[in-house]
Formats: C-alpha cells, structure tokens, sequence
C-alpha cells in the first residue's frame, strides 16, 4: 500500500526524532512492501523564522492534502517572548483544529523492562499498569474566548463545552475501553464547574444507551491526580477535557519512568491523525544527539495501528523497541545513574533497526 505522510519536525530535537522514526517506517515499509511519501513542512518556531508566523497555509495545506502527519515538538526559549498568536506553540493548536482531531490519545503503560527507572514505590509498580488517557483536545479552555480587560490588569479564559463535542470524544473512549479492559473513568471537576456536570451527564447517557457492556465511573480530577501515583492500576481508560488530559498525561508519563517513551495519537472523524511523542522540543539537549527517539517511533507505529489499519507492522515496530529494551539497551533519559554504556539517540535508532530487520 502506498501512503503520503507530511512530516512536522519542528524545533529543537524535533528533527532528530522525526529523522529516526522516519528510518524505522522505511524499513518497515521495505520489510511489507509498502510505499510511504515523504514530505516535510516548517511549522512552529522554525516557521516563525522562515515565513514570519508559526503556522504558514503551505504546512497547513500540506498537512490536509496528506494522509497522515507525523510531528516532533515546536518551541524554545528563542520564541519565549513573543505572545498570543505568534507563539510557536499555536502551530500545534491549530494544525488541530484544521484537521478536527478531537480526540487524543495518550498511552501510558509501564514496560516490564523499565520497572526500575519506574519513580513508584516498588509495590505499586509490580502490580504494573497500562492506562489509556482520551483527552478532548480541540475544545475547552485552550479554544475559549479569552482577553484582559482595558486597563489590563484582569484577564479571563474561557472554559465551554458543547453536548456535541463530549459527545464525539466520549464515543472515541468508549470504543477503545470495548477492545480494552471495558472499564472507563470520566474525570471532571463536577463539583465546581457547569462544563464538567454537562460532561459527566452526556458521558452517562453516552454510556448507558450505545455502551452498557463498558463500566463507567466518574473521578474528579484532583483525586485522579492522586490515584495515578497511588493505584495506577486502578485505571484501564480515561476521558477527560482538554486541560485536565494534557495536565494528568504529563504526570502519567513521568510513572512510567520516561517520557521519552510515549507517543500519541489525535484523530477526527476521518484515518487522517497527526502522530507526536507527548515530550517537548527539549531545547537544552537538542543538536547533541542525546535525545530518546523511542515517544517518535512509537507514535509512527501508532499512525500504522489507526490509520492505516496495518497492525501486524505497527506490532513489528512495538516489538522492536520492547525488544531493544528487554535486551538492555538504554539512552541518557533511562539510563541507570552507573550506566557509562547508554546510547546516543542515533544508535538507539540503529538498534531498534537491527532488531526490526530479525
Ligand atoms: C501537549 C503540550 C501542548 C498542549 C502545548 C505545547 C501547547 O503540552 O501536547 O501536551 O498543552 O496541548
Ligand atoms: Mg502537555
């Protein structure tokens, strides 16, 4: 199969990431006997420097024309003083809310290699877990209304939810928890904000009328913060808006034990996604071959799964990468404190290829 895949390194590591998951999709594609197009576009800071604004029509024009994108990380301390609209970081939300990608998907699962760079007391990471966090992602507080008034000394953003727009991501939950652990958790702040009781009524009825072999229960957010750490694997999958999913993924990572290892996957109404690890442009390390590129080669064999409906490549992919470190191998960000022998990004890349190729 043949498949066009615009490519939005972005900045700092950005494109040393998306160079390694780009060597990974070739081999597979050669391994299948698949075709996949490559073509890259400037968005983020990198933008800003070439056409003046962080999101140029060519890059969004590009990224609709495609089938799917794969995106590294935008921003850095370069941009830091720009505001509002011209910050890098409003590349990312538009690319978005462009292609409709309502609903992402963040992975978090604590890999059997990995239990000891997990920061969990030792008897709650050997039970293990595997959670799935669903977050809103082109509605809420990031897309509300929001200004400062005249004297600018008060500002205001805006949290707003429609039935619709819960609607659609509750669905998108609800279906993955079915080919999971059919358990589902709504997160919310119910008990102080009108979006998050429209939330968790329209989750309910989503639930009891198309979902009823799906157990729901609903969590506020301050406790689920806390029962990430406490009883990770309490959870099976988890919906919640756009400022709680981005807020609890980055704490959810960091259980795991890296987030240099997880991907993510947004996704609208058409296979069309766009694929990025959940990790920042890492500035203080980027150019020095340092970085992890396994969150890149993760998300390109999300883009695989979801997609472009090839599982069995994606779980090629998958394999490699727990393969490489059952085996041992190990990059700064995993290392162990004596560890002298880690990798650098580029011969992680290398090793998961040697091991895609066996
Ligand atoms: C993420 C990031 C972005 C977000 C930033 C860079 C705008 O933190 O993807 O989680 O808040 O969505
Ligand atoms: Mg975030």
């Amino acid at each position: 199969m043949e498949f066009n895949i615009a490519l939005v390194p972005g900045d700092g590591i950005g494109p040393e990431i998306v160079g390694s998951a780009v060597k990974v999709m070739e081999t597979v594609a050669d391994k299948f006997g698949h075709k996949f197009n490559f073509t890259t576009y400037l968005a983020g800071g990198c933008a800003i420097d070439k056409y003046g604004e962080p999101l140029p029509q060519v890059t969004v024009d590009g990224c609709l024309a495609s089938d799917s994108v794969l995106l590294g990380a935008v921003g850095g301390p370069k941009w830091d003083h720009l505001s509002g609209n011209m910050r890098p970081e409003k590349a990312l939300l538009g690319l978005r809310k462009v292609l409709g990608l309502y609903t992402n998907l963040r992975p978090a699962a604590l890999q059997p290699a990995l239990a000891e760079a997990c920061v969990l007391r030792p008897d709650i990471s050997e039970k293990g877990f595997d959670l799935m966090i669903v977050r809103e992602l082109t509605g809420g507080i990031y897309f509300g209304e929001r200004g400062r008034n005249k004297a600018g000394d008060a500002a205001f953003d805006t949290e707003a939810y429609s039935v619709l727009e819960i609607e659609r991501v509750a669905r998108a939950a609800f279906e993955i928890a079915r080919k999971r652990k059919k358990h589902l958790t709504s997160v919310d702040k119910a008990n102080v904000l009108e979006t998050s009781r429209l939330w968790r009524e329209t989750v309910h009825r989503i639930g009891q009328t198309e979902y009823p072999d799906v157990t729901l229960d609903d969590m506020y957010v301050d406790n689920a913060a806390m029962q990430i750490i406490r009883a990770p694997s309490f959870f099976d999958v988890i919906v919640t808006s756009n400022m709680f999913g981005d807020i609890l993924s980055d704490e959810a990572s960091q259980v795991t034990g890296s987030i240099g290892l997880l991907a993510s996957a947004s996704l609208g109404e058409t296979t069309r996604g766009m694929y990025e690890p959940i990790h920042g442009s890492a500035p203080d390390i980027a150019g020095k071959d340092l970085a992890n590129p396994i969150a890149t080669i993760l998300s390109a064999a999300m883009m695989l799964r979801y997609s472009f409906d090839l599982p069995e490549e994606a779980d090629c992919i998958e394999r490699a990468v727990s393969d490489v470190l059952s085996a041992g191998w190990r990059t700064a960000d995993i290392k162990s404190p004596d560890d002298e022998n880690y990798l650098s990004g580029s011969q992680m890349t290398e090793k998961i290829l040697e091991y895609l190729g066996r």
